[in-house]
């Protein structure tokens, strides 16, 4: 039995700090709380409701979706499009914005969002997630355009995430620190189990595909060389290393005991016109502002991620994120080269 804060309280009591709160904003995070849960209830039935497996189609980006990529993206339109909070809606699985069908009011908020990530893990059983972004919407009462959602990570209202682990947990921030839920599913609700969450800053371990290793560039190459070489390195100490190939889960990781996470700009990304892997609307911001909201820091390898004025729906950035001395070590290494 547990008689804790949920999350709905939670946002509530958040909220009413907030003069000249609507209400609008708590409503908006219940309903993409509801569509987390939905999924998550979904990822957790797995093959017994047939959505393991490839879709048959392609994004934008030309990424081979999954079932659940598509399903997951239909049940945030769903959960999201009626209420009146939102003008429009933006996700990976998507070519162009969603402005909210003219059946339902139009609200505020603009709502991005990266339905299932880490969704190659899906069929092998490994924790995926969902990460979403909160922006006001400029220009009240004109309809909302593409350009309205390029606005910079420090823009945004509220970030978070669902990890579908071994068990669910939703973590947001809405610039005022980072809570982490643990869903209880025996009555439904996200409890509050992880407040003010705060990455450790004495931490020995990274993250990186180390499979594209002879493609990066010389700072993130020194960075890890000196990781590897360990006790008898510069750094005078051994790292560890981790991979699970869902950015949520690495960061949910990060989050609880430290490290760096990376996915670098590297030559191969480069020769495509790539400007990184993830994209920053729904990837990048969203999770740089939780990593900043728990004391850590987030990079593009020079700049700092938040920053960046957005050029494009579906742009791609170098991700570089963690406890806060060892990215600013990095940086330094970029800056210096
Ligand atoms: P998505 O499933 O939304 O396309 O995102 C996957 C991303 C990210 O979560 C992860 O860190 C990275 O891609 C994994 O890339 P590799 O397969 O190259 O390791
Ligand atoms: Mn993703
Ligand atoms: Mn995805």
């Amino acid at each position: 039995m547990h008689n804790g804060t949920t999350i709905t309280q939670f946002i509530i009591e958040e909220q009413r700090r907030v003069s000249g709160a609507t209400g609008d904003f708590t409503s908006l995070l219940n309903d993409v709380v509801t569509a987390c849960k939905v999924i998550s209830n979904l990822v957790n039935h797995g093959a017994l409701v047939g959505i393991l497996g490839s879709a048959g189609s392609e994004n934008v980006q030309g990424e081979t979706q999954k079932k659940l990529d598509v399903l997951s993206n239909d049940i945030f339109i769903k959960s999201n499009e009626w209420a009146g909070h939102l003008a429009a809606m933006a996700s990976e699985e998507m070519d162009d914005i969603y402005p909210i069908p003219a059946s339902y009011p139009r609200g505020k908020y603009l709502l991005t969002f990266d339905p299932l990530d880490g969704s190659s893990n899906i069929d092998v059983n490994v924790s995926v997630g969902t990460i979403f972004s909160i922006l006001r919407c400029p220009g009240e009462g004109t309809a909302p355009s593409k350009q309205a959602f390029l606005q910079p990570g420090t823009q945004q209202v509220a970030a978070g995430y669902a990890i579908y682990g071994p068990s669910t947990m939703m973590v947001l921030t809405t610039g005022n620190g980072v809570n982490g839920f643990t869903l209880d599913q025996n009555i439904g609700e996200f409890i509050l189990t992880h407040p003010n969450i705060r990455i450790p800053t004495e931490t020995r371990e990274f993250a990186v595909n180390v499979s594209n290793m002879r493609f990066w560039e010389p700072p993130v190459r020194r960075y890890v060389d000196e990781c590897l070489a360990g006790k008898e390195g510069p750094r005078g100490e051994d790292f560890n290393m981790r991979w699970i190939a869902s950015m949520v889960a690495e960061v949910h990781r990060i989050l609880t005991r430290g490290g760096v996470f990376m996915y670098p700009l590297d030559s191969k990304m480069k020769a495509k016109g790539q400007g990184g892997k993830l994209r920053l609307l729904y990837e990048a911001n969203p999770m740089s502002l939780i990593v900043e909201q728990a004391g850590g820091r987030s990079i593009t390898g020079p700049e700092r991620i938040l920053d960046l004025q957005p050029e494009d729906l579906h742009q791609r950035v170098p991700v570089i994120l963690g406890s806060s001395a060892e990215v600013a070590r990095i940086q330094g290494y970029h800056l210096e080269a």
